[in-house]
């Protein structure tokens, strides 16, 4: 199996210059095709190509598809019956997502859609006769015994996970190379622990098998960041989103490490629980809630959604009061004035990009990704120290 993976990477080489090569040539006919954008932090008014994603997911499935006699020479039917529909899973997602980028999709259908694409993956999970029993974490085991029988309950979770990871990811965006830079991070890290386990000799074939996943998806998707990169020659659309966020629920879910994938998530997982707000129309969100440009110093700055008091949902102001005592919002309510004006409410738009900038003030677009991104390392060496330092408290390892 070194074998394997030293093909792998070779592959996974050779498929990262050919995905580059080919965004470069097929992104005008995006333009064509009338799937474009508008950069909303540049002062120039170029349609930017959106969607790319689709031509790394398809670069990705060939080079899997090309993969497959490799490995399959040791494996079992069954390991090669799980490789199969992992593919299965993940292209059904790049095709719905594809979809939403060309018809533009509203928001219960982004719940929707990776639900339906990790369907052929929990029929492999459960024909695999994987487990529905979860050890109980050690301060635990005085009230719920040493383990659990969860049964239907690890579908819905495996389900969830689906759509959490693909729409976690969509929703950390706005800025150029926050998608695809987030993903590549993600995607190291999993490898990096996939190669640990292996060398640890610790269920080595589920890692094996995440691994000769993983390792195309971090070259298709570094080939795709190149052009994404400040300043943005394509958008990724929520193709790369879906197909990033699916790849990373596959091989967790037949890999067996969803707890530690999820902690490679931390930023992600935050900005989610920080989102809550505006997802749940407690107070409104806008359409986008990326951060404001301000043309005259070029640099981007927190954005506000603006509001009239009666639009806020029930709970609204004692939440928005809430989230201004503790300092993680910039709240701002003005009396109605005169005849004219109404009374509004004024509040950042609740993601962690404008909460890093509450901190830093204006900041130029490539530097704000790139502390994005340091946010993400950070969030991957605090994983790898819980995981390999902490988890001693919870579990015996
Ligand atoms: C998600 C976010 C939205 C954010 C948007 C930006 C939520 C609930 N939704 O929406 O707040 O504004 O992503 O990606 O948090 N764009 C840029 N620069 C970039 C990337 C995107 O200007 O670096 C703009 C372009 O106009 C592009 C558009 O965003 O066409 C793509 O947005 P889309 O992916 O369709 O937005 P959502 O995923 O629905
Ligand atoms: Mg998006």
């Amino acid at each position: 199996s070194v074998w394997a993976v030293v093909l792998s990477l070779v592959y996974s080489l050779v498929a990262h210059f050919i995905c580059y090569q080919a965004i470069k040539n097929f992104k005008d006919m995006f333009i064509k095709a009338g799937m474009f954008g508008k950069d909303l932090n540049k002062t120039s008014e170029e349609k930017i190509p959106e969607g790319l994603g689709v031509v790394s997911g398809a670069m990705f499935l060939i080079s899997c598809f090309l993969f497959i006699p490799i490995p399959f020479l040791d494996y079992s039917e069954l390991q090669f019956t799980q490789f199969i529909c992992a593919l299965l899973s993940i292209c059904c997602m790049i095709f719905l997502g594809f979809a939403d980028d060309v018809l533009d999709l509203r928001w219960r259908h982004k719940l929707f859609l990776p639900t339906i694409a990790s369907l052929p993956l929990l029929a492999v999970y459960f024909v695999s006769g994987g487990s529905t029993t979860i050890i109980v974490p050690i301060p635990l085991r005085p009230l719920l015994g040493y383990d659990l029988h969860l049964g239907v309950l690890v579908y819905i979770y495996m389900g969830m996970l689906a759509v959490f990871c693909t729409n976690a990811i969509n929703i950390l965006a706005g800025v150029n190379g926050v998608e695809t830079g987030q993903s590549v991070i993600i995607g190291t890290s999993i490898a990096v622990f996939n190669v640990i386990e292996i060398a640890r000799d610790q269920f080595a074939a589920k890692h094996l098998f995440s691994l000769y996943l993983i390792l195309p998806f971090i070259a298709v998707s570094l080939a795709l960041l190149r052009h994404n990169w400040y300043p943005s020659k394509v958008f990724v659309g929520d193709t790369l989103c879906y197909f990033a966020g699916m790849t990373f629920a596959v091989v967790a879910i037949l890999g067996s490490f969803s707890k530690t994938m999820l902690l490679f998530f931390i930023p992600q997982v935050f900005n989610f629980l920080y989102s809550v707000p505006q997802l749940f129309g407690i107070i409104p969100c806008p359409r986008h809630r990326l951060p404001k440009f301000d043309r005259a110093t070029g640099l981007l700055g927190m954005s506000y959604a603006k509001f009239s008091p009666d639009q806020m949902g029930p709970g609204g102001a004692a939440l928005l009061k809430t989230l201004s005592f503790l300092r993680l919002a910039k709240v701002e309510w003005s009396p109605p004035s005169g005849k004219e004006k109404k009374a509004e409410i004024s509040v950042n738009n609740l993601t962690i990009i404008n909460y890093l900038l509450k901190f830093i003030g204006p900041t130029h677009e490539r530097t704000l990704t790139i502390y994005i991104m340091t946010v993400q390392v950070v969030g991957t060496i605090i994983a790898f120290s819980i995981r390999y330092g902490f988890v001693r408290f919870f579990y015996d390892v």
